[in-house]
């Protein structure tokens, strides 16, 4: 049965009972990467204890155990997110090369004068590939803009989409403004015209389970680091047929199916796309750590970390010169925030001296940046096992910042 207690789950994360100079640690960078529970932490080292040997090559025993392990991770994946079945789970090493991937095997789908519709609040990973693509196929990228409290502007969105459509990539979650976008919708619109959706997962996922069904998409990308799982991992859901037909991403060991010094045949997914030795241990983190999702009763931990956000979101505002992004009625808890009289760098500074780890600066969404018109802001990111200590010590620090900088 899952539960959910605020005070309990803190303590599955051991690297937060840690001091900074004495101070408690305040970890508000929750968007950047999670902290990892306890489990997560034993069952990796429980495989380099036990169970270490590389996968697929091997007759003895623990390379079986190893292999088993792999695909097992592989097999819970697919079950935790409903991986459709016409779709396959690709562990890669996390959303960038997972998109990277994408656009690679696209390159020979796609001709000049093709178009791809992309959102102003993407990260870098899901502007930078498709600029590549485009300079390299002669495509034209389009991006809708925002409505005034943060919500992605569909009216526009859908307006970008004509005959010369290809592809929509957008993210599920802003990883600036916390705004959670209606991806269901959005991809049916998009699969009505014939135009293929990639959906990225990076910041949704750390805050509950998410139904790959029910967002229709046809890739579906994620990193491991951000959904309380070990970095260098992460995954890549498309459909299969179209995988299968695809040029390999990467080629050399356990992808081919024969080689031979005239040429080589290669296999189907998902070795096909998973060539040389993976991050195993990476993969049986990832899968421990849906494992550990699946205990967390998710309505009582959004009202939790919604409560603590919006609280912290309240505070802030009464401070005069600041001023916060993203107001979307449907967010995560992530609180950006400007003060008029210092810049980021210097208010995470301060925070950092009291404890207290925020992330400042572009947050790799430069375009984002410069549609809002400012060069950077302060991130304050919350997750389930944030607690009202963390807001309060993080207010009383931004008093601090006022007091040098107001
Ligand atoms: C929305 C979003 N997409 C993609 C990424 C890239 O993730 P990674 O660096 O793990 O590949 C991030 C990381 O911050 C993100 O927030």
């Amino acid at each position: 049965m899952p539960s959910f207690d605020p005070v309990s789950v803190r303590a599955d994360f051991p690297i937060l009972s840690r001091e900074i100079d004495g101070k408690p640690l305040v970890y508000l960078d929750n968007g950047a990467t999670t902290q990892k529970p306890r489990c997560v932490i034993d069952s990796m080292s429980r495989f380099f204890s036990r169970e270490n040997a590389n996968i697929h090559r091997g007759v003895h025993y623990l390379s079986r155990e190893a292999t088993d392990a792999y695909e097992k991770a592989r097999e819970s994946l697919k079950e935790a997110l409903r991986v459709p079945a016409s779709h396959e789970l690709l562990f890669v090493r996390g959303a960038t090369e997972a998109i990277n991937l994408v656009t690679h095997c696209l390159a020979g789908e796609l001709h000049e004068g093709d178009e791809i519709v992309l959102t102003i609040m993407e990260h870098h990973a899901n502007i930078v590939p498709w600029q590549v693509l485009a300079k390299e196929r002669g495509l034209r990228l389009r991006f809708a803009g925002l409505r005034d409290n943060g919500e992605l502007d569909l009216e526009e969105w859908r307006s970008l989409f004509n005959e010369r459509t290809r592809v929509a990539a957008f993210t599920h979650v802003s990883n600036v403004l916390g705004t959670r976008n209606p991806v269901g919708d959005m991809t049916a619109y998009a699969r009505k015209r014939g135009v293929l959706t990639l959906v990225d997962g990076a910041q949704a996922l750390p805050h509950g389970p998410v139904d790959l069904g029910a967002v229709g998409s046809d890739f579906y990308v994620f990193s491991g680091h951000k959904v309380y799982a070990p970095d260098g991992v992460g995954a890549l859901c498309g459909p299969r047929d179209f995988l299968n037909a695809a040029p390999p991403y990467q080629t050399g060991g356990d992808m081919i199916e024969q080689v031979s010094i005239e040429g080589t045949t290669f296999r189907a997914v998902p070795e096909r796309f998973e060539a040389g030795t993976p991050n195993i241990s990476g993969a049986i983190g990832l899968a421990e750590a849906f494992r550990y999702m699946a205990g967390i009763d998710w309505p009582a931990a959004h009202a939790h970390e919604e409560e603590l956000a919006a609280h912290a979101t309240r505070e802030l505002e009464k401070i005069p010169g600041i001023r916060v992004f993203g107001k979307a009625p449907d967010k995560v808890a992530i609180v950006s925030f400007l003060y008029a009289a210092a810049h980021p760098h210097d208010v995470g500074t301060i925070l950092d001296t009291e404890g207290v780890a925020i992330r400042v600066g572009h947050h790799c969404a430069q375009p984002l940046m410069q549609y809002l018109e400012v060069p950077a802001t302060a991130r304050a990111s919350f997750t389930f096992y944030n607690n009202h200590d963390d807001v309060e010590i993080f207010l009383r620090a931004m008093k601090k910042v006022v007091r040098f900088f107001g």
